[in-house]
């Protein structure tokens, strides 16, 4: 059976997969650092790649094992090579590249923001395996799209004609939808990754016990700003003239209010502007990724929402959403429309700013 191995080292999981020409996951593994960088409230880029560079041939190879194919069996080789940071996605086109030169196989560049879309139509396609002789204008279950990326590094909507085919729609232009998470978890002194804690957090409060700036919801752009919000969070603890925020001894039910409170407000912006993306594309279906999709609450929301409007929702099941390879299959699409690379492609850690 025709299998490729995927890699993913954009951020700070170590991640592979062998995927199957039929998305058949045969083999994933990911290597979370989450515990390399607790006690520094978020993602410390040299310690990500150290940490990259000392698991991810055990990481390869526990796939490998996992799926029971050897290196000679591969049909390609795919590795996320943008956006991310410099130093992790260097360590996992290095192994991608070593590997093609090692066994001759072919070198696939994965964007890693398409990835995290394409989990939507493994998922959906698992739910509803494609028939296998299908039109070509019935080829996807998923796609064209508006497609949603909710993660800790990005919060971009973008109109995806086809797998491979992505125009930016909008953006955040201050803080990802995850950052704000994580940054509003630490000045609630909570660990990092801060969107598991706030979201259980939240489960004991009041969402509208503070009413929360909610940018640009009532505009017709399609963009985010966090920032505002974060710093209003901030001042609800202790305003600007007060103590450092994260002195102030907080009540278990202040702090559930205060996550409650910042996480309908985050739902809110993501839910209203997905809508008003749809919307504005006439596009029928709504595909979203990213860790943050994970959200109980956002996932809630958005699907009474899209229920409504009579939108088709596809949210990537929550182990999909978080940093893995297996969405690294979408390479199979890149494969099929003759989009190998070449062994000497560099990485792209570039954010892709859409916001204007
Ligand atoms: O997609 P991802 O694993 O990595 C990036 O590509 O950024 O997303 C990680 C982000 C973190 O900011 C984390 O706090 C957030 O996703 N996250 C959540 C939840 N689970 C993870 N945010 C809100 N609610 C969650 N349940
Ligand atoms: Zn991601």
């Amino acid at each position: 059976m025709p299998a490729l191995l995927t890699i993913e080292t954009t951020c700070d999981e170590t991640a592979a997969a062998v995927v199957s020409d039929s998305l058949e996951v045969r083999g994933a593994v990911v290597a979370s650092q989450d515990e390399l960088h607790r006690r520094f409230s978020g993602v410390v880029p040299e310690i990500a790649a150290r940490a990259h560079l000392e698991r991810i041939l055990p990481v390869i190879d526990t796939a490998l094992t996992e799926a029971g194919v050897t290196l000679a069996e591969l049909d390609a080789i795919a590795v996320a090579t943008t956006p991310g940071l410099a130093g992790s996605l260097l360590v996992g086109l290095a192994a991608a590249k070593a590997l093609c030169v090692a066994t001759g196989k072919p070198l696939v560049a994965v964007n890693h923001l398409h990835a995290h879309i394409y989990a939507c139509e493994m998922a959906a396609r698992q739910a509803a395996p494609m028939e296998p002789a299908a039109a070509e204008t019935d080829r996807y279950r998923v796609f064209p799209c508006v497609g949603f990326i909710v993660s800790g590094g990005h919060t971009n909507l973008y109109r995806c004609d086809s797998p491979i085919d992505f125009t930016p729609l909008g953006g955040t232009i201050d803080d990802a939808a995850g950052e704000a998470f994580d940054k509003v978890a630490t000045l609630l002194g909570m660990p990092y990754p801060g969107g598991p804690a706030i979201s259980a957090a939240a489960e004991k409060g009041d969402p509208r016990a503070h009413r929360f700036p909610r940018s640009f919801l009532k505009e017709d752009r399609l963009d985010f700003s966090f920032a505002g919000l974060k710093t209003a969070v901030r001042y609800a603890i202790s305003p600007p003239t007060g103590p450092d925020p994260r002195t102030v001894e907080l009540s278990e039910k202040q702090v559930a209010d205060l996550a409650a409170s910042f996480q309908q407000a985050v739902v809110d912006c993501l839910v209203g502007k997905a809508i008003q993306a749809t919307r504005a594309t006439n596009l029928p279906k709504l595909c979203v990724g990213g860790g943050v999709a994970a959200n109980r609450r956002f996932r809630k929301q958005l699907t009474a929402a899209c229920g409504k409007a009579r939108i088709e929702l596809h949210i990537a099941p929550p182990e999909l959403c978080t940093d893995n390879a297996v969405m690294g299959a979408i390479a199979w699409e890149l494969l099929a429309s003759g989009r190998a690379a070449e062994l000497d492609i560099d990485i792209q850690p570039g954010l892709v700013r859409v916001g204007r």
